[in-house]
Parts: structure tokens; sequence; C-alpha cells
């Protein structure tokens, strides 16, 4: 177990990695932050959080093939196994799970979880095997983590909604924890694809971020969402990014609203070359 700043476990093996885990649980809280690696400030706040709240963390580092559409980024997605080791050693990480994709899906898998409607709405429509890839995935993740608690940044808003749809129907006895969205300097979330961006692309992309806080602005003034989409739609044309949606919805049924009432969340999608960056702000 760890006893110092260098001795984190790595393990490979999910039936390893249960047997650990029941150890563990008997004298300790774990807490597990999912991730697909290349981490970043982002991440570093949910172990910081996991650290806080839970005695054991547990990271696990599986860039996942069945959440990527054949079109899209899994084979070209950043792998920096060793400086990503490095951090979570520094962070005095309990244990990294770091399983080969062999070894989560060693048969090809027939089992999926899906939540109907949410799975089908913003990103869902445009990535249409993404959501059931993350929560099955997930489940996954869960049952062989055995975590008391999972922390998940509130940049994926969609991804962390639909994982607590998941863990209270099914029953997972896991506390979700969502946290606040780490942002540069300028507003920019901050995402581990955020180094696709070229100077130029960066420098464009914060216009998401304005567009959102003005969206809230125009909100809480009383403006009709209807309109505000459209604008804040063409500010971010006009940067030479493509949305693929900007929603005012309700926070849990991400169907959109049609005023403020008891609050809602702004959440946008857009392409910026070959790019897609994803944001949302939570308005009261
Ligand atoms: O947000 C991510 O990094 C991934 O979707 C997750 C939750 C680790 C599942 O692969």
């Amino acid at each position: 177990m760890n006893d110092g700043a260098i001795s984190m476990e790595v393990i490979k093996n999910p039936s390893e990695m249960q047997a650990i885990a029941d150890k563990i649980r008997q004298t300790k809280r774990i807490g597990l932050v999912p991730t697909m690696g290349a981490l970043h400030k982002g991440h570093i706040s949910l172990i910081e959080s996991a650290k806080k709240e839970t005695d054991f963390v547990v990271v696990s580092i599986f860039v996942n093939p069945i959440q990527f559409g054949p079109t899209e980024d899994y084979k070209s997605y950043p792998r920096p196994y060793d400086e990503d080791q490095k951090i979570l050693e520094d962070l005095g990480v309990d244990l990294l799970f770091f399983p080969f994709a062999i070894d989560l899906y060693p048969n090809p898998q027939t089992t999926f979880i899906n939540i109907r409607g949410l799975e089908n709405l913003l990103c869902g429509k445009i990535r249409k095997r993404h959501f059931k890839g993350v929560l099955t995935v997930v489940a996954k993740l869960f049952n062989i983590t055995k975590p008391h608690s999972a922390f998940f940044g509130q940049k994926d808003y969609q991804q962390a909604l639909m994982i607590r749809v998941m863990t209270n129907e099914l029953n997972f006895d896991v506390r979700i924890r969502v946290l606040p969205t780490i942002r540069e300097e300028d507003g920019l979330a901050i995402s581990s694809r955020n180094i696709y961006l070229s100077d130029d692309e960066r420098r464009k992309a914060s216009i998401l971020y304005l567009s959102l806080k003005e969206a809230e602005k125009l909100l809480k003034k009383g403006e009709k969402p209807i309109s505000i989409v459209e604008r804040q739609k063409l500010l971010i044309e006009r940067e030479g990014l493509i949305p693929d949606y900007f929603e005012i919805a309700d926070p849990e049924t991400l169907k959109p609203v049609d005023g403020l009432g008891s609050g809602a969340v702004i959440i946008v999608a857009a392409k910026i070359g070959k790019t897609r960056l994803i944001d949302n702000l939570i308005v009261q």
C-alpha cells in the first residue's frame, strides 16, 4: 500500500483490483477518479477532493474504445503515460488502475447501459454511441474498484448527469461527486483535447465561455432563451467555430426551457478546426 510518494500501486487486472478493493473497504473509504489520462488541472482538482473526502484514492486511466465513434480520435487520443504516472505519484494517489482494453473487454461487449431520453439529446445526438460506452465503462469501473465515492467534472455536464441517473436507477452504492469546471485565465474550460488547438484556435476558443457568460446575463435579465441561443450561436460562428449546439436547458431533463424558472443549464458544444469542445454554466 502507499507508504510514500513513489509507492503508488499500479494494477491492470480487474480481478486483482476487486480483491484489493474488498480488502481496503474493510477499513477505509475508497474514492475513485475515473479518467482517460492526459491528466490536467481539472483531474488534479478531482483527485485533491477525493483525497480530502476519502481514505484511499484510486485513479483509473483507460481510454475507453466503446465510447468513441468510428471517425473520432480513439487512436490519436493523447496517452502520456509516464507523465501521468508521475503526476499521480506526486499527488500521493494510492492506486492507479490502468487496464488494457483486453483486460476490460476480453470478449466483445454485449451488455450496455443506456438511459432512454437523455442518450439522444445534445452530445448524444451527435456522438451516437458515446454515452452508452461511457455508462457501461463507468459501471464496470464501479464494480471493479468498489468506490464509496466517485468524482467527475462539471465540464462534462451531460455525462455527469447520466452517471448520477444510472447510479440512482441501478442502485449503485456510490456517492457521485460533481465538481466545478477548472478554467484557463481567459475562461476556456481545461480539457485533455485543448492540446489539439493551434495558437490561433486556442485564442478563438475562449469565445465559448464568453458566450455562456453573456447568455447567463441575458437570461437573468429576463430575455427569452430562444433569442439568446440564436444570438450566441452567431457570436460563436463569427469567431470561426462551428456550433454543434447551444442550448438553455432544464438541468435534469436537458430539454430546452423557455425561461430561467427554478434554474437552467446553458450548454454548448462547438468544433474549432478538428477539435470539438464542450462547456456549460449552471444558472440558478
Ligand atoms: O470523462 C472521461 O474522462 C470519461 O468519459 C470517463 C468518465 C473516464 C469514462 O471513460
